[in-house]
């Protein structure tokens, strides 16, 4: 207790020492609340005595005053501040309340920086005061000033005032204050009825007043008027002079220099003057011409209208041409024309015409009428009309010359074939469109084709039957009725298709024998270039193809072999594209002569063996009878095949068995064949065929004696025995492949590419 007395009189002695410090040091305070309320309610009629109370609950120690700094606000915005060491609520007054104060109120205290806010009330006030409205003036003349008076009674705040001219909105005025002053004009002559009423401005809502009490004011009219007079007024034509006056009537002295008048027609303002205004002009033919008189006077306007009506003197002229279409040089002419004219006003003599550009190289031919000969490219023409100063221009015509279609050139389209269709192209390289084109076969017409778009072109199909007759075709242009140029005759080939080839075989067929030259003829009527194939015993792949500007080509095989025997066909085919093929023809290769010989020769050396040995053995039998000589017969061997020794018996048994031997013998010499040549290559020939030679050997055929010499069968014998190491290393196919590979004539031939493809794809020959 002593404690705490001694600290409060210390506290005391401080304070009274330095009292600015003690009071604010010591004091030690808290805001605990605040809040703010509305009296008497926050919903009020217009003229109530408002207080916004705000009610502060502070906690402090010490007796110390504290500093309260108060502000209200009122929708955000600051109205009011006071700073107050009194602990009592602040009041903020609001005499007679309008409708200005509505709004959000808010309080806040602060205390040394420590500062609370309230919540916000509401405060609605309802009424406005009824507006009123004063003229300065009951009665003026149209455009004299008017100074009207709207005041608010009362009211506050951000104001809107409207001024209503008989029930219209003629004016808005935007003040911070209850008042609002307008001057006012009146351009309507008679009695406006006025009013006027405002809306008070309160964020974010506005309240309309109700209409101000109605003020009358009479308006005169002012006696000044402008007056528009035109001479003539009426039975206007063109080209006719008209004069135009404004004036102004009534005019007071006092208002000169005050007024203007304005002429103008339409939009184009013709003059303007002070007191009068003139204007000369020359009648045009416009749809309407109407005239206006203004009269401005400060911010009066009077305006008098007329409106003329211009009769056409001459209508507009129309450019005509004939004939409708002129080809270059042509005779043309040029008509220009003006369809009526007011006959009472003009002679048809006073009107003229005459061509725009003048350089159009026309020559005039009476009235309106120019003729000469058409250009070589496009123009365009005007014409004008002309008479008592007024001038009209026509619609330019544009005359575009006709080109007369140039000779045409005849040609085929690809490769006309014998009676198959061809097409044939009939063209000029100008001439204008449309064009049509004949097509004529010695002057016979066939067919007719008419261009008539760029790029189009006259196309025929014939079908030609002969092959000369493709030279009589002709074809004929035509763009114009005067002019049809002729094309030259078509210069084309026709291709005849191929007919049935035979193939022709050299030698007669059943003398055909080893060793002899063969020649396969294919011949065919169509067309060359031709393309020939020889097939052989079916094969799909020719053996031999050639190509040929003449209507028959051989295919030769030189020194024949057995192996060439079989069945051969050609085919052809020529730019027609059909493939024809021959009748099949089978050669049969027969022995050579010399072999013929060889085995002839050695039947009869057996046969004179056989006489020899049936000779002796006779003559043995007989000595053995009557001489009794002894003979030591040796035993032979059966299997001797090899041997050609002859062993000589007297035995009847060994007579049995010779016949036996002698076929062997046969085999033995002919498989030898030993005495020309003993190389493979030749054993490995003759291995191929034995069948065939042993048939022969055993049914031999007489030899003709008209064959071709012995002299020539050994040659070939030879010249196939040198030649055939080549033959040997690349024989794989046919024998008579091989031969016509060692051929030297035709060796050239056989490197043609040999297709194996089917008629479909044989090679087209080329030209
Ligand atoms: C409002 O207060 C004024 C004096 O400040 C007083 O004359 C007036 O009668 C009061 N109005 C009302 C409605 O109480
Ligand atoms: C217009 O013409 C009238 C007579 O027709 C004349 O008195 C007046 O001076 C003229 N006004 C002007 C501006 O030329
Ligand atoms: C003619 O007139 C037409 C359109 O008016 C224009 O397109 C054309 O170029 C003219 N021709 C010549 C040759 O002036």
């Amino acid at each position: 207790m002593g404690r705490f007395l001694l600290l409060l009189s210390c506290t005391l002695v401080s304070n009274y020492l330095h009292p600015w410090r003690g009071t604010n040091a010591q004091t030690m305070f808290t805001i605990r609340d605040i809040s703010i309320s509305l009296e008497p309610g926050s919903d009020v009629m217009r003229g109530t005595n408002v207080t916004v109370r705000c009610q502060a609950l502070v906690s402090s120690s010490g007796t110390g005053q504290l500093s309260r700094e108060y502000t209200i606000f009122k929708d955000g915005v600051t109205v009011y501040t006071k700073t107050t060491s009194s602990s009592g609520d602040l009041l903020y007054r609001l005499p007679d309340a309008r409708v200005s104060n509505a709004g959000k109120y808010k309080c806040n205290i602060n205390i040394k920086g420590k500062q609370m806010t309230s919540e916000a009330k509401k405060l609605t006030v309802t009424g406005l005061s009824a507006p009123l409205l004063h003229l300065n003036n009951a009665v003026v003349s149209e455009g004299e000033e008017v100074t009207a008076r709207c005041t608010a009674p009362g009211e506050t705040g951000s104001i809107i005032f409207y001024f209503y001219d008989d029930a219209k909105e003629i004016l808005e005025d935007r003040v911070n204050s209850n008042l609002s002053e307008v001057k006012l004009r009146f351009n309507t002559v008679g009695i406006h009825k006025m009013y006027c009423a405002y809306t008070v401005l309160v964020t974010p809502n506005s309240f309309r007043s109700d209409k101000s009490n109605a003020v009358t004011i009479s308006v005169r009219e002012l006696s000044i008027t402008p007056v528009l007079e035109i001479f003539p007024y009426s039975n206007i034509y063109e080209g006719d002079t008209i004069d135009i006056t404004c004036t102004i009537r009534n005019l007071m002295p006092d208002m000169h220099g005050n007024v203007h008048l304005y002429l103008s027609r339409g939009t184009q303002l013709l003059s303007r003057g002070d007191t009068n205004v003139n204007h000369s002009m020359i009648a045009l033919a416009k749809d309407s011409e109407e005239f206006e008189c203004r009269l401005e006077m400060g911010n009066v306007v009077k305006v008098d209208t007329k409106k003329i009506l211009v009769t056409e003197l001459f209508s507009v002229p129309t450019l005509s041409m004939s004939p409708s279409e002129v080809f270059q040089r042509d005779h043309m002419t040029l008509s220009c024309r003006s369809d009526s004219f007011a006959s009472e006003r003009l002679h048809r003599d006073e009107l003229t015409y005459s061509l725009d550009p003048p350089e159009s190289l026309l020559l005039p031919k009476g009235t309106g009428v120019f003729s000469g000969k058409a250009l070589l490219y496009e123009f365009n023409y005007t014409c004008i009309a002309q008479a008592k100063g007024i001038r009209k221009y026509s619609k330019p015509l544009t005359v575009i010359p006709k080109v007369t279609v140039s000779t045409p050139r005849i040609s085929v389209v690809g490769r006309p074939v014998l009676g198959r269709p061809i097409k044939v192209l009939c063209q000029s390289d100008i001439g204008s469109l449309p064009i049509n084109y004949t097509l004529l076969k010695d002057y016979e017409i066939l067919s007719t084709a008419s261009v008539k778009m760029p790029f189009e072109q006259a196309l025929f199909t014939v079908t030609i039957h002969q092959p000369d007759e493709i030279n009589k075709l002709m074809c004929e242009a035509m763009n114009s009725p005067k002019e049809a140029p002729l094309s030259k005759r078509l210069d084309a080939t026709v291709v005849v298709p191929l007919s049935h080839p035979t193939l022709t075989v050299i030698p007669v067929l059943p003398e055909i024998a080893e060793g002899d030259h063969l020649f396969l003829i294919c011949g065919v009527k169509g067309t060359p270039p031709i393309t020939f194939k020889w097939y052989r015993d079916g094969s799909n792949n020719p053996i031999f193809t050639t190509t040929s500007d003449k209507n028959n080509t051989d295919y030769q095989i030189q020194a024949l072999a057995k192996g060439d025997s079989g069945t051969y066909y050609c085919e052809a085919v020529n730019h027609a594209n059909n493939v024809v093929r021959s009748t099949p023809v089978t050669i049969e290769v027969r022995l050579a002569l010399w072999k013929k010989a060889v085995i002839v020769g050695f039947c009869l050396l057996m046969v004179s063996v056989l006489v020899v040995v049936i000779v002796l053995c006779f003559r043995s039998k007989r000595g053995k009878r009557e001489a009794a000589a002894e003979l030591s017969v040796k035993p032979s061997s059966p299997k001797s095949d090899d041997s050609l020794t002859v062993i000589l018996t007297h035995d009847t048994e060994v007579n049995n068995a010779a016949p036996g031997k002698v076929e062997r013998v046969d085999i033995s010499v002919w498989s030898e064949r030993p005495p020309v040549t003993a190389n493979d290559e030749e054993s490995s020939m003759v291995s191929n065929e034995p069948d065939v030679e042993y048939t022969e050997v055993v049914h031999p055929q007489p030899a003709d004696p008209s064959r071709a010499p012995l002299k020539k069968g050994t040659e070939t014998v030879y010249s196939e025995l040198q030649n055939s190491p080549h033959g040997a290393d690349d024989h794989q196919g046919y024998g008579s492949v091989e031969y016509a590979d060692l051929n030297g004539e035709q060796h050239e031939m056989n490197h043609y590419p040999v297709e194996h493809s089917n008629c479909q794809d044989l090679p087209v020959p080329v030209d």
